[in-house]
């Protein structure tokens, strides 16, 4: 017997190791939240960057998974993250098990801009839910095109004890910094219980015949001019709508925001950085 394999979702951090603990965060308070009842699936999918593009707002930027095996660029020794991928766009090598995933999607800038030539290095667990630690299987790096868009082919990584389904993947901008961070899949069980799991990281996730496509838009935290002619739009940021942080909102509830209008999905109060398109496990756009 296999015990050692016993699930224990949620007692560790990322791949083991214990979380860091830096005081309460924004994505530690939505966990609260979102703790008394069940996660549900976002029916019409995730909402994506791309959608924001006639806005004019700045969008809010791809989070870093604050999961403690987070390397800086300069201390690329993670448990298993290796530098030096190869590259390459497809992670399917000959015998390859498991359910074909494509994730697709673009990176964008602050101002929604898209970002050629920036950097996505994936690397991921096998179908068994094991990471390639001597070679370089489910690990490759690649680059955004012109129009900043970026294809993966690879499969629908394994579980392993402790963590949710996730994929590992650094972006970094040209001559940027290196974002960090980890994408998920909706409708997992353990996305209730994993202590790094964040919302706003799930990807769009449809089913294609016997395959799986997911869509995911990367925003960098890179400053833009919002449009070629650099006018800036100056100001605050002023979507306008009904929302309103400090409300206390309840399952059902209807606002407005960005000239969409959104019901919510679970009873939170709502803080700035909770806004609706950024937060799908909490408001679902009609
Ligand atoms: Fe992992």
């Amino acid at each position: 017997m296999d015990d050692d394999h016993v699930q224990q979702d949620g007692q560790d951090g990322q791949d083991g190791q214990p979380e860091q603990r830096t005081g309460i965060s924004r994505k530690k308070l939505l966990k609260v939240a979102l703790a008394a009842v069940p996660l549900p699936m976002v029916l019409g999918g995730v909402a994506l960057a791309r959608d924001a593009r006639t806005t004019q707002e700045p969008l809010v930027p791809t989070p870093y998974c604050d999961d403690g095996d987070d390397p800086t660029p300069q201390q690329t020794e993670g448990p298993y993250f290796k530098p030096n991928s190869p590259l390459r766009t497809s992670l399917l090598e000959p015998g390859t098990k498991g359910t074909r995933l494509t994730v697709s999607g673009y990176v964008f800038g602050l101002a929604c801009r898209p970002i050629a030539n920036a950097l996505l290095d994936f690397w991921q667990a096998d179908v068994n839910g094991a990471y390639d630690n001597v070679g370089f299987r489910f690990r490759g790096h690649q680059f955004t095109d012109a129009n900043g868009a970026f294809k993966l082919e690879t499969i629908v990584p394994g579980l392993y004890p402790g963590r949710t389904r996730h994929i590992h993947v650094k972006v970094q901008a040209p001559n940027q910094r290196i974002l960090t961070t980890q994408l998920y899949f909706p409708g997992e069980p353990r996305n209730q219980t994993d202590s790094i799991f964040n919302p706003a990281l799930l990807m769009n996730v449809r089913q294609d015949g016997n395959a799986k496509q997911g869509t995911f838009d990367f925003v960098l935290n890179v400053r833009q001019q919002p449009n070629p002619t650099g006018e800036p739009t100056g100001g605050p940021s002023q979507p306008g709508g009904t929302w309103a942080a400090g409300t206390d909102y309840k399952t059902g509830d209807q606002v407005t925001y960005g000239g969409d209008t959104y019901r919510c999905l679970q009873p939170h109060t709502a803080r700035a950085g909770w806004e609706p398109p950024s937060v799908p496990a909490l408001w679902q756009r009609v």
